[in-house]
């Protein structure tokens, strides 16, 4: 067995790791100072994306900026941007050309382009289209203010540098869009891993680990402010790894992980995302421990066959996939699975196509992402093979693991009616204001009548009374 209650030796206490985040920044609202200045961010592609917009509004703040809804009462337009397929950087141009009108009705408004795409395509931005004044790299956020400054004198400016330290620790983010229950912490930035078909490493450069001290603030001070559920955030958490230059105390992910649960035991923690190759049986253990881990991973397996999973270089083969989620199934009876898929890779035939769709079956995963193959220049796939599955079979492939993986949540959640779940009430649900959406520790989204005395942030007792595909309908139980 592994140890329990572990402690963080040093001299820096949280308490000290506290003082960077002392000004906790809630969640903002729209404020009409005169003459202040107001910024509009639109975030895509992941919740790393969504938390650095976080970081961004953070630093934005400090300089004097308050964000706004709304892009035409904005002195700056910023547009944080996902590059993972090319579907995402295509979304990405159209809402350039709707800030382009703006920006040519309104002389002096400032547009930046930053994330991921900034990562990959920072000349042509600024030479080519000639959309943006500003471009600026995930590492590069806390020279936004001076870069800013030079765009409003007129001058394009790009910082695209990436950084094998930068963590952002010391920044407490403002929480834009929130429930003000749930919330992002990231705990580490980049991606050492290099699959095949991932532009990541590129956009994100080397993987770095945030000190443990001010994760633990941030939670704590996260909880003090009403929230209960934290997700820690990583490209791969379980390669989390922090050695205290004072003490030499190594903390991994699964310390990193119980020291967030020992916060207060109302508040739940979840993470994303964990990588077959380095899920390890002490995180599964240590999330058997704590009542307020929540039992749930994102596993993403990619493929179901060997030798795609190979050429992906994902590092693991389908039998390693398959004793990993043997491992949760008996260490964590309890848990759900969901994960990623990737149909149309590279050379793959039709018969490992089949793997793909019997490793979903076999897995009975809660849920699914799923994707057609999308070649990304640079990446190791683009250079060594041939985008060769033509995009019709990939979309067909692709509709078929969709097909099954939707009558598989549908059986997952039928498998649930009966049942009484504690579920953490989010707010309302979107359908209907006499509702309450919530979530269990599954990461099964419920959906049930209110009732009075009860508030987003409390925890209830909730019986399954019907289900569909994506959310489990109940009663709160007397
Ligand atoms: N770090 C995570 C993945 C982050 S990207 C992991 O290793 O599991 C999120 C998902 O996007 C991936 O899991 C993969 O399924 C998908 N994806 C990434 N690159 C892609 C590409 N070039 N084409 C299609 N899907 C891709
Ligand atoms: Fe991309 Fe692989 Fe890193 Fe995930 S682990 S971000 S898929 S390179
Ligand atoms: Fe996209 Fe960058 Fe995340 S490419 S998926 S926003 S790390």
């Amino acid at each position: 067995m592994y140890d329990s209650n572990p402690t963080l030796e040093g001299l820096k206490t949280i308490d000290e790791a506290k003082q960077g985040n002392v000004l906790f920044k809630e969640h903002w609202q729209e404020s009409s100072v005169p003459g202040e200045k107001k910024f509009y961010i639109e975030s895509y592609g992941c919740q790393m994306n969504f938390s650095d917009s976080e970081i961004v509004a953070s630093i934005l703040s400090d300089v004097g900026y308050s964000p706004t809804r709304n892009m035409e009462d904005s002195d700056l337009i910023l547009i944080n941007t996902c590059s993972i397929r090319e579907k995402a950087e295509e979304t990405v141009r159209k809402r350039l050309r709707v800030f382009d009108v703006l920006k040519k009705q309104r002389p002096g408004l400032v547009v930046g382009i930053l994330g991921c795409m900034a990562e990959r395509l920072k000349k042509k931005w600024l030479e080519e289209e000639k959309l943006v004044d500003l471009v600026v790299g995930p590492d590069a956020y806390r020279d936004l203010p001076n870069l800013i400054g030079s765009a409003e004198d007129g001058h394009r400016m790009v910082n695209v540098l990436l950084s094998r330290e930068e963590t952002y620790a010391d920044i407490s983010p403002v929480r834009l869009e929130t429930n003000g229950i749930t919330a992002f912490i990231s705990i580490m930035r980049g991606c050492d891993n290099m699959c095949s078909f991932c532009v990541v490493p590129f956009t994100r450069g080397r993987e770095r680990s945030r000190d443990p001290f001010s994760v633990l603030a941030e939670a704590t001070n996260l909880f003090e402010n009403g929230y209960r559920e934290v997700m820690l955030l990583g490209q791969n958490v379980d390669s989390y790894k922090w050695d205290n230059p004072e003490t030499g105390q190594h903390v991994d992910f699964a310390d990193l992980l119980e020291l967030v649960a020992q916060v207060h035991p109302s508040l739940r923690v979840r993470f994303s995302t964990s990588h077959p190759k380095d899920m390890s049986d002490k995180v599964l253990y240590t999330m058997a421990r704590h009542h307020n881990i929540c039992k749930y991973i994102h596993l993403p397996v990619q493929s179901g066959n060997s030798r795609v999973l190979d050429m992906m270089n994902r590092t693991y083969d389908r039998p390693w996939c398959e004793q990993r989620i043997e491992a949760i199934r008996r260490i964590l009876p309890e848990a759900t699975v969901s994960s990623d898929i990737i149909t149309g890779f590279c050379t793959e035939t039709e018969e490992e196509h089949q793997d793909t769709l019997s490793i979903v079956e076999w897995a009975n995963f809660s849920m699914a992402y799923m994707f057609y193959y999308s070649e990304r220049p640079g990446t190791l796939a683009a250079r060594k093979y041939a985008d060769d599955i033509p995009e019709d079979v990939k979309k067909r492939r692709l509709n078929e693991v969709i097909r099954l993986q939707t009558a598989i949540s549908l059986r997952h959640n039928q498998a649930d009616i009966g049942k009484t779940f504690e579920v953490l009430i989010e707010g309302n649900s979107r359908k209907s204001d006499a509702d309450f959406c919530g979530r269990n520790t599954q990461n099964k989204v419920l959906v049930f009548p209110k009732k009075p005395g009860l508030k987003p942030g409390d925890y209830v007792q909730v019986t399954v009374k019907d289900a569909t595909s994506a959310t489990l309908l109940g009663e709160i139980e007397a």
